[in-house]
């Protein structure tokens, strides 16, 4: 069969390495793609938001199957382009990818289901903020209710933050529209978790459990990023957590979904915290993580394609996940500055050593072929180098030696991903 990916990170790279592999396929197509990912698809320069020159390629192709890997046009609706021309997709409808494209929406479904998530209020203007502020707690937090490229979410310790941050949201519409609506919400404490999971619109399939590292610097320091690293399996994700979440999350929030008539097909990714009081929601996305795709899916045992389609088709209860005992750890190498500034086409060296092995990869994410045909930076976050070991010990350790295999001039990583491993 043939298969479009759309994207352009580190993400669709591994979904594109893991699409590779499946024994169904014969060719692989990705839209736009990037350097890395030329190695296993053929990249078409098409944007993931032109939808209908998406599909349009796709009948002319013959594409048996797109996947979408990025939130925006999810979001946008480019599953339903697809549908209405008979296409067959991989991914939510835009009535269902609003459990990522609004967190008043996520919210108000988490109040109506019972499902455990931190207090909050939706405000819909700086006024109602102010008034929703007075007597709050510190620290609160503070979300833009639509997409904000991983950025519109603001852990306020004063009042004068949350002031700052209500300006920004609200009035100086930093993220645009997504501040047109904002939710106030209480500040959890405890251990954060991602698991993604497999939906075919009843059932619901956790994969493994990871674990992001969203600041640029050591120690959690810095602006927040799309992720600096991630590890697989999470030690605090134990087996109470997993039984509790299965009960009180995960089905509930496929079930919730259906009842509101918004089936959900797809990936969900839920954002954990486990607190004293148990996990609760952090947030909703609708879409592998990026970079936790890099850890979750080298270490999935299934044909990604079956458990894709088992997904289209509502046949997901016939399938069972199978994971590796192996971890996975990736750093992520970024251009030094990101993701507040940095120079973009420097030329990439060591890219070779990674051909053909499966224990350890590169992962693509800003990256592009020169006029000359060599491989140069072309984004903030550059690369992911992931890395399998017995023990998530030996997985970051070898993640680590695998780092210095490449080098780019301005090449940047935080230097403690899975340092929680220690404290475990
Ligand atoms: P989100 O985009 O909603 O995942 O938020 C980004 C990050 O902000 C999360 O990964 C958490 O680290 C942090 N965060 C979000 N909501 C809360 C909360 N209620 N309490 C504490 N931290 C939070
Ligand atoms: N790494 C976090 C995300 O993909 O949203």
């Amino acid at each position: 069969m043939k298969v479009l990916i759309v994207g352009s990170g580190g993400r669709e790279h591994a979904i594109a390495w893991a699409v590779s592999k499946s024994s169904k396929v014969d060719k692989i197509y990705c839209a736009p793609g990037n350097a890395g990912i030329s190695e296993f698809a053929e990249c078409v320069s098409i944007g993931a938001m032109e939808f209908d020159a998406l599909a349009e390629f796709a009948v002319q192709e013959k594409i048996d199957l797109t996947i979408i890997g990025m939130d925006d046009p999810l979001v946008g609706g480019i599953v339903d382009v697809f549908e209405e021309r008979n296409l067959r997709v991989f991914g939510p409808r835009k009535n269902a990818a609003i459990l990522e494209g609004s967190k008043a929406f996520s919210k108000e479904l988490m109040k109506k289901y019972g499902i455990p998530t931190a207090g909050y209020t939706t405000v819909h203007s700086a006024a109602e903020a102010r008034e929703a502020l007075r007597g709050t707690k510190y620290p609160v937090v503070l979300k833009a209710d639509g997409l904000a490229l991983g950025k519109g979410v603001l852990i306020c310790s004063t009042p004068e933050e949350a002031e700052e941050g209500v300006r920004e949201i609200m009035e100086a519409k930093k993220f645009g529209a997504a501040g047109d609506s904002m939710v106030i919400e209480e500040f959890m404490t405890g251990r954060e978790v991602s698991v993604l999971s497999f939906c075919d619109g009843k059932a619901i399939l956790p994969m493994a459990s990871a674990q992001d590292h969203k600041r640029a610097g050591d120690g959690d320091t810095g602006p927040n990023t799309g992720g600096m690293g991630t590890f697989s399996p999470s030690p605090f994700y134990t087996d109470e957590v997993d039984a509790f979440c299965r009960e009180n999350i995960y089905q509930k929030t496929v079930d919730a979904m259906r009842d509101e008539g918004r089936p959900f097909v797809g990936i969900i990714f839920f954002g954990l915290m486990i607190t004293e009081d148990g996990p609760k929601v952090l947030e909703y996305n609708c879409r592998f993580g990026d970079p936790e795709a890099q850890v979750v899916i080298p270490r999935m045992k299934n044909d990604i394609i079956e458990v894709m389609e088992a997904c289209v088709d509502g046949k997901l209860g016939e399938i069972s996940l199978e994971f590796e005992d192996d971890a996975c750890v990736c750093v992520v190498l970024a251009s030094e500055g990101y993701p507040v500034s940095y120079r973009k086409g420097l030329p990439i060296e060591g890219l070779d050593s990674f051909k053909g092995r499966d224990d350890r990869f590169v992962f693509h994410a800003g990256t592009k072929f020169d006029q000359d045909g060599r491989i140069v930076t072309n984004g903030g976050r550059v690369l992911g180098i992931s890395a399998k070991g017995k023990t998530l010990l030996e997985a970051r350790e070898n993640a680590y030696k695998a780092t210095e295999l490449v080098w780019f001039e301005n090449k940047y990583m935080r230097h403690d991903i899975g340092k929680a491993i220690d404290e475990a």
